[in-house]
């Protein structure tokens, strides 16, 4: 809480942590290990994306359905309205709350798959997203970094039939692996790249120190 000039008392806002990487490479299990460390430190809530709300995980149905043809730019304009619906109902509130959120994908996920990944184009997505989302920006971005084939390894090892876009072949995640490169290099103050070729516990920990300058006042 901080106390304004004339003796009000507002909420910092809280800070927004985004987890990216393709598939396979180990947000979702960095995501709640990192979750319960911040739980013990503040509030702090953890999302997935596409979903965290209900019109959202309905639409994470529709995106993720081998059976339904997907044109490139109705895949963009779906995750942008998930992304719309989770901001409006949980992100924005919890963040003007103090909450610190915890987000497994966001907007860069779209920039790399649809922007690059379908070759949409990188700026066209970035307008459609900040229409979305009213252009929050993340105040850290972990990028968990492993070679694409390493992270299809991992994908297979957990034994459940491939999503829509898990059946892509090689040659596209290799695409998306570099244009999430290209990314953290264009704003390496809001990017960290972790080496995701290495433990859980250690990957954890390379999170821990990324985070640990969030609270200096410098940012
Ligand atoms: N550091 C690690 N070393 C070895 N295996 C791991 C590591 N991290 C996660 N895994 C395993 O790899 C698989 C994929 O991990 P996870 O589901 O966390 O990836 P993800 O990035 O969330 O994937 P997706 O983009 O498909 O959601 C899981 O079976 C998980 O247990
Ligand atoms: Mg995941």
């Amino acid at each position: 809480m901080t106390h304004g000039e004339n003796g009000s008392v507002a909420s910092v806002r809280g800070k927004l942590i985004t987890l990216e990487g393709i598939d396979g490479v180990g947000k979702s299990t960095l995501a709640a290990a990192l979750h319960a460390e911040i739980a013990r430190e503040r509030p702090v809530e953890l999302l997935r994306e596409p979903g965290g709300v209900a019109l959202s995980e309905r639409i994470r149905d529709l995106v993720k359905d081998p059976e339904l043809r997907c044109d490139p730019r109705a895949e963009a304009l779906l995750y942008a309205a998930a992304r719309a619906q989770l901001v409006d109902e949980r992100l924005r509130p919890w963040l003007d709350a103090g909450t610190w959120v915890l987000l497994d994908r966001f907007v860069d996920s779209s920039l790399a798959y649809q922007g690059a990944g379908r070759g949409l184009g990188v700026e066209a997505i970035a307008e459609l997203n900040d229409f979305a989302t009213g252009s929050i920006t993340p105040d850290l971005t972990l990028l968990l970094r492993l070679d694409p084939v390493t992270a299809r390894a991992r994908q297979d090892k957990r034994l459940v039939a491939p999503d829509r876009l898990e059946q892509e072949e090689h040659a596209f995640f290799a695409t998306v692996a570099a244009a999430y490169d290209e990314l953290a290099a264009a704003d390496p103050r809001r990017f960290r790249v972790l080496d995701a070729d290495d433990t859980p516990e250690n990957v954890l920990m390379l999170a821990r120190i990324a985070l640990a300058d969030l609270d200096s006042p410098r940012r």
